[in-house]
């Protein structure tokens, strides 16, 4: 019997050995900030064809030797001849030949293809550029992660990429988790948490099931609701720290509004937004987060894009007009019922229902795509497809673009009254009220 316990003794110690010595490497290999695997150092030979284990877990990666930075890399086999589209921030008057290499399974082959570098015809005047690098994978190596090396590097220790979207290798048909997914491209200082809550909860009542934003930095009230919102599983949260690698502009145009890149790397995190989502949604909604594409017909987008695809079957692409509701002016015997929502931070975008006009010339549209038909977009535009394109007629579906700063007030008798928003209010006025409420943002309710 003594016998037979000091056994079972023996082997749950045993168990419980090999146990805590595999936690402890799982956990040395995830806790880095690059995931480091100890290689084995048995066998000279095999060490020289293993690859390197640094692989990033970075959203922005620096490419040693170089100026540039890599976000990410996925499988895009609609480019003859090449397999992989890197999305990298480059300085532009830095650019020098590149090349391509891979992992293949673990085997670190002593081939490297030709990097072909491609510039977004965007760039605003900004030292750094969105570029897209394209790969062409090597015979015989099944390709799990991808790197650049400037052609004279001879160390060939790169920091690797993962390679995404395996899947769209092949042809076949993709089932999507998501009909609707929005990407709001940049997220940086705010803490507009009303304005985030009714927009959120918004977007949800039109049918969008995944809301993916690019934060850089936030208000305390706002990341407390995001932080909800993504354990919730509604919206992905993607780090973008762009401001650890450069001074991002505030603005658009380099000679208005200075610093290195375009609107915080806004080009990059849209395309970035589409490829991540190529597999997963039927369709990506590209706009701002005070921006809200807007049935006006329907009760929601789903059924609006349901009805437009099955007449248009070509129809990749569609522009929505951006029309704009001004801050001012604003008349309180205008506002109805609506719940006062004070000392919550951020605008009530329910108050504000003056259409001013709508935006025009290149600013003029914001877009819904079937990302898989679109290789590359802009912020107002697609600069790369194939499909056909299709102007959403503003009576079926606009954006309302509010609160916006107008250069003069226009009086009210010239400006329109759109309440559309408040046909929403029955489910959405609730809605808000309990995430507010839930998170301990409703102050002066729970002072009184
Ligand atoms: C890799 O290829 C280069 C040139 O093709 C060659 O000089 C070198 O010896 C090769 N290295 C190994 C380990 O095979
Ligand atoms: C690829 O693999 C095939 C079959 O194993 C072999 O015949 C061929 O020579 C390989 N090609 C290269 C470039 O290694
Ligand atoms: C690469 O090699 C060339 C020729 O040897 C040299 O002129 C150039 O400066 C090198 N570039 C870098 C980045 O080291
Ligand atoms: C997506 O849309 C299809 C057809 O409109 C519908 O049948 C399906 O339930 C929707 N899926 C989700 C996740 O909402
Ligand atoms: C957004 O980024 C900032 C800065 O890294 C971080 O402190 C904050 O927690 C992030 N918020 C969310 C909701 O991810």
């Amino acid at each position: 019997m003594d016998e037979w316990k000091r056994l079972r003794r023996m082997f749950f110690f045993l168990f419980f050995g090999i146990f805590i010595s595999m936690v402890v490497v799982v956990k040395v290999s995830f806790d880095h900030t690059y995931k480091i695997v100890p290689q084995p150092i048995r066998n000279i030979h095999r060490v020289s064809h293993t690859c390197p284990q640094e692989v990033s877990d970075q959203t922005i990666t620096p490419l040693r030797n170089t100026k540039h930075l890599l976000v990410s890399a996925y499988m895009d086999r609609r480019v003859k001849d090449f397999d992989i589209r890197i999305i990298g921030i480059f300085k532009r008057d830095s650019i020098q030949p590149l090349k391509c290499v891979f992992c293949c399974a673990g085997v670190f082959p002593n081939t490297t293809t030709p990097a072909t570098i491609k510039e977004h015809p965007d760039n605003f005047g900004f030292a750094f550029i969105t570029t897209f690098v394209m790969c062409q994978i090597p015979q015989n190596c099944s390709a799990t992660h991808v790197s650049l090396l400037t052609k004279n590097d001879s160390a060939r220790v790169p920091i690797w990429l993962p390679i995404r979207n395996q899947k769209t290798a092949g042809k076949e048909e993709i089932k999507t988790r998501f009909n609707m997914t929005v990407c709001i491209s940049n997220l940086f200082e705010f803490n507009n948490a009303l304005q985030y809550a009714q927009t959120l909860e918004l977007y949800r009542l039109l049918g969008v099931d995944r809301v993916v934003i690019y934060n850089t930095s936030c208000g305390p009230d706002l990341d407390h609701l995001l932080q909800s919102y993504s354990q919730e599983g509604f919206v992905e949260m993607v780090p973008w720290p762009i401001d650890k690698h450069m001074n991002p502009s505030h603005g658009w145009l380099f000679s208005a509004h200075g610093g290195d890149m375009h609107y915080y790397g806004q080009i990059a995190t849209l395309n970035e937004c589409l490829y991540r989502y190529m597999d997963q949604s039927r369709y990506v909604l590209l706009h701002d987060i005070d921006e809200i594409m807007m049935p006006y017909e329907h009760d929601s987008l789903q059924v609006l894009l349901d009805a437009l695809q099955e007449q248009l079957p070509k129809v990749g692409v569609f522009q929505v007009e951006n029309h704009i509701y001004p801050k001012k002016p604003f008349e309180e015997s205008k506002k109805g019922p609506l719940p006062e929502w004070r000392g919550v931070p951020g605008f009530n975008i329910l108050e504000h229902v003056y259409k001013w006009d709508r935006l025009s010339g290149f600013l003029a549209y914001k877009l819904i795509v079937q990302p898989r038909m679109v290789v590359q977009t802009s912020v107002h535009y697609i600069t790369e497809t194939k499909a056909e394109q299709f102007l959403i007629p503003h009576e079926l579906g606009h954006l309302i673009h509010c609160p916006v700063s107008t250069p003069y007030v226009k009086p009210l008798k010239d400006i329109q009254v759109d309440t559309r928003l408040w046909d929403f209010n029955d489910k959405l006025i609730p809605n808000v009220n309990q995430v507010l409420r839930r998170l301990g943002l409703l102050r002066l309710e729970r002072q009184s």
